[in-house]
């Protein structure tokens, strides 16, 4: 099957602020990635803070310019700011902190369809039934579109963080640690809900995680990152049961200790 989503040979820059005499350096983040992941299927991303999780979620996004490399989604090659409008309904993203994504001032059902109305992805006459329907699909009662984020306990916000990215008909979610800032009784639920959401609309997913028994349950292949750089990329049972590379044999050893 063609991938929903690819990246061919990312590479991504930071600018460090000035140095004495003024001078910039660039801080590498990330360096020749390549991934890719087909609808209905979930690809895992894994490794230490800062290896560089975020930065790839974010280029997905374009809300980073890579140095190098490719996007493509469906097969097309994402490069424009036209590019990007096009590209954004089909590619949304959860973030971890669902909190730090809303606006407090708006209500539940102005930040759902916001997304919506900026990349004009569904006609204004459907939005009204878009947002029950996004709702509903999130297990959240029509009425709550009227409350405002402070209103809703953590679980309740990211199901919204959920349904928003899911208002303009994404085929691509992209989740940066979507469940790592809930209650642990809640983090289950969630990633329910998002295997549920895949099965029922063949939503491809990036899942990336900090924690390894989140990312064998969702995920079917796993890419592991270490400073930037992916050490190894597989089907997940294999990475996680026989990793090869000794940095994941080591990442395996230390969640394994943790949970002890
Ligand atoms: N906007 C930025 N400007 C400068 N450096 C950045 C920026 N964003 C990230 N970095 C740096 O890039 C590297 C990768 O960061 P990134 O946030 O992608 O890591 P991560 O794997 O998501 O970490 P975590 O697990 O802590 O979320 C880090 O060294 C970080 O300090
Ligand atoms: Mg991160």
């Amino acid at each position: 099957m063609k991938p929903v989503l690819e990246v061919r040979g990312l590479r991504i820059d930071y600018p460090r602020p000035g140095t004495w005499l003024g001078r910039r350096k660039t801080l590498t983040a990330v360096v020749d990635v390549s991934l890719a992941v087909e609808a209905g299927r979930t690809l895992g991303i894994i490794g230490e803070s800062g290896s560089g999780k975020s930065s790839i979620a974010r280029a997905m996004l374009g809300l980073v310019e890579p140095m190098a490399g490719e996007i493509l989604v469906d097969g097309q090659v994402v490069r424009t700011a036209t590019d990007w409008a096009v590209a954004r309904r089909s590619v949304q993203m959860v973030f971890q902190d669902p909190f730090a994504s809303f606006d407090p001032r708006m209500t539940v059902a102005e930040s759902v369809l916001e997304p919506v109305c900026c990349l004009a992805a569904v006609p204004p006459a459907q939005r009204p039934s878009r947002l029950v329907e996004v709702l509903e699909s999130v297990g959240l009662d029509r009425a709550v579109g009227s409350r405002y984020p402070h209103e809703l306990s953590g679980g309740q916000r990211q199901r919204v963080a959920i349904a928003r990215a899911l208002a303009p008909g994404p085929r691509v979610l992209v989740c940066d640690e979507p469940v790592s800032a809930l209650d642990v009784s809640v983090q289950g639920q969630v990633v329910n809900l998002l295997l549920r959401l895949q099965a029922e609309q063949g939503l491809a997913l990036v899942f990336i995680s900090h924690d390894l028994a989140v990312a064998r349950r969702v995920s079917h292949d796993l890419l592991v990152l270490r400073g930037g750089r992916q050490v190894e990329q597989g089907p997940a049972d294999e990475v996680l049961d026989r990793p090869r590379d000794p940095y994941t044999q080591s990442l395996l050893a230390a969640a394994a200790a943790a949970s002890r």
